[in-house]
C-alpha cells in the first residue's frame, strides 16, 4: 500500500505559480532557531520565516500572551471598542519611538506602507512620491508602485500604478565607490528629480528603507539619511522609514534607524513585530497624525488583540538580552564568514548589523554571481541550514537568525557554510 501523500504533493494542483516559495521545504514544527520537516530533517533556520520570528520561533513567553489573551479576548473590532493590548502597545511603541508619537495599526508590512503613503497624501495635499531603486515595500497597488527591486512585479500593473520617481540607493561595494561618494551620488540624483521632473514642493513623502531587506542587505550609510532628513525638512516632504524587515530588534537596537541618528517623520512596522502573528503599525508625529481625519483610512482587523498581546512579549524578550545577544551573534558570524568567503576566487563582502547579515559576491569583473549563491543555498540547506538571497541577480547571500540565535547555533552554521564553499569551489569560473 502507498504511503499518505507528502504535503507537496497535495499542493501541487492547489496553488498556482505565483504562490512560489524559496525551497521545497514542508514544515511541521518549529523552535527557536531550528524547524523540522515533514521527514523528519531538523534545519538551521536562518530565514526566520523571512525575517518575521525575529525572538525565535514559537517563543514560549510569546506564546503564553497569545494563549493568556486568546482565554480572554480573540476579536473585539478597534473600530467598535478599545480593549487592552491594543492600548498598551501603542503606549509601549510611543515610548520607544518618542513623545509625541501618535500609532496606526495594520495587519501586513504593504498595508502599513499603503497607510503610510495615505497619510502624508492627505496630510500635505501634494501627490508626488519619491522612493529608491531595488527598494522592497510589498505587493499592494501603492506598495508595488513604491518598490523598485523586479520588473516582474510591476509588469501588468502598470496602469495602476501611482507615479513614483525613484532614485539611487548607496551601493557602494556594488559600484567599487566609497561611502562618500556613493552618498553625494544618490542626493545629487534626488535633486535633479526635484530640479527636472517633480518640484520638491509637489512630493508629500519620501520613503525609504534605512537598511535596504529585499534589494541586497545594504544598510544605509549615516550621510545619506542626513541628507534626506535636510531636504525633507527644507520642502515640507514627509520622511517615512520601511522598517518592516530591519526594526524590532533585528539588527540589535529596536530600530535601525537608531543606530544612524536621523529619526523620520512616520516609522513603518511589521513582519518581527509580533514574531508571527498578523500586525503592523506607523508611528508617526501627532502633528502629521491630527491631519489625518477620520474616515480617511481604516480597517477590520488592525490591531488585533492577540498579535497586540503577543508585540507586547516581544518587546519584553528583546529588552531583557535577546538584543544585547544579536549584537553578539551577528560579530561572531561576521567574522566568521569573512574569513569562509576570503576562500574564494571573488570579491565578497559581508556586512550587516546584528541579525541582518548580507554577503555579497561578485566576480572579478564586478558581474554578479548569482549562480554561486544559489549553489551555496542548496549545498547549506543539503547539510541543514536555511539560507535565503537577495539583492540584484540574488547576488547576496541573507542571513536573518533569529535575535535569540545561541553560540552552538552560529558555530554550527558557520561549520556548514565552511563545508558547503568547499563542495561549489570546483565549480566556481
Ligand atoms: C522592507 C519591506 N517592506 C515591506 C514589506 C512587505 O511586507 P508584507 O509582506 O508583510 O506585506 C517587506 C516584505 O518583505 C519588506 O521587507
Amino acid at each position: 500500500m502507498s504511503s499518505a501523500a507528502t504535503l507537496q504533493e497535495r499542493a501541487a494542483g492547489l496553488f498556482g505559480p505565483v504562490s512560489s516559495r524559496h525551497t521545497d521545504l514542508s514544515v511541521v514544527r518549529a523552535e527557536g532557531a531550528r524547524l523540522w520537516t515533514e521527514n523528519g530533517r531538523e534545519i538551521v533556520d536562518f530565514a526566520s520565516g523571512v525575517a518575521v520570528t525575529n525572538v525565535g520561533h514559537n517563543h514560549p513567553a510569546v506564546v503564553q500572551a497569545a494563549r493568556d489573551q486568546m482565554d480572554q479576548l480573540v476579536h473585539a473590532g478597534h473600530n467598535v471598542g478599545l480593549y487592552p493590548s491594543y492600548v498598551t502597545l501603542a503606549e509601549r511603541l510611543v515610548e520607544l519611538v518618542g513623545d509625541g508619537q501618535k500609532v496606526f495599526y495594520g495587519n501586513s508590512g504593504a498595508e502599513a506602507v499603503e497607510a503610510a503613503v495615505k497619510l502624508a497624501l492627505r496630510a500635505t495635499g501634494r501627490p508626488g512620491l519619491v522612493a529608491f531603486k531595488h527598494s522592497f515595500h510589498g505587493r499592494t497597488i501603492a506598495a508595488t508602485a513604491l518598490s523598485a527591486s523586479a520588473a516582474a512585479q510591476r509588469t501588468g500593473y502598470s496602469a495602476a500604478l501611482p507615479a513614483v520617481q525613484h532614485v539611487d540607493y548607496p551601493s557602494p561595494f556594488a559600484r567599487g565607490a566609497t561611502v562618500e561618494e556613493e552618498v553625494k551620488r544618490c542626493l545629487a540624483q534626488l535633486d535633479e528629480v526635484f530640479a527636472l521632473t517633480l518640484a520638491a514642493d509637489e512630493v508629500a513623502a519620501i520613503v525609504v528603507e534605512p537598511f535596504q531587506g529585499e534589494g541586497g542587505y545594504q544598510p544605509a550609510p549615516a550621510e545619506f539619511l542626513r541628507g534626506l532628513r535636510e531636504r525633507a525638512d527644507r520642502h515640507g516632504i514627509v520622511l517615512v522609514y520601511d522598517e518592516i524587515q530591519s526594526g524590532f530588534g533585528r539588527t540589535g537596537s529596536m530600530f535601525f534607524y537608531e543606530q544612524l541618528g536621523v529619526a523620520p517623520d512616520v516609522l513603518v512596522l511589521a513582519k518581527g513585530i509580533a514574531n508571527g502573528f498578523p500586525l503592523s503599525a506607523i508611528v508617526a508625529s501627532a502633528d502629521l497624525m491630527d491631519r489625518w481625519p477620520a474616515g480617511a483610512h481604516g480597517g477590520t482587523f488592525g490591531g488585533n488583540p492577540v498579535a497586540c498581546a503577543a508585540a507586547l512579549a516581544v518587546i519584553q524578550v528583546l529588552q531583557s538580552g535577546a538584543m544585547d545577544n544579536a549584537r553578539l551573534r551577528g560579530e561572531e558570524l561576521m567574522t566568521g564568514l569573512r574569513s569562509i568567503v576570503d576562500r574564494l576566487p571573488m570579491r565578497a563582502q559581508v556586512r550587516g548589523a546584528g541579525a541582518m547579515i548580507g554577503v555579497e559576491l561578485r566576480r572579478q569583473d564586478g558581474g554578479t554571481a548569482g549562480d554561486m549563491v544559489s549553489a551555496l543555498r542548496r549545498a547549506a540547506l543539503e547539510r541543514g541550514l536555511l539560507l535565503l538571497a537577495c539583492g540584484p541577480d540574488k547576488t547576496t547571500l541573507r542571513l536573518m537568525p533569529p535575535t535569540t540565535l545561541t553560540a552552538e547555533e552560529a558555530t554550527r552554521a558557520l561549520a556548514i557554510l565552511d563545508d558547503a564553499l568547499t563542495e561549489v569551489l570546483p565549480s566556481v569560473e
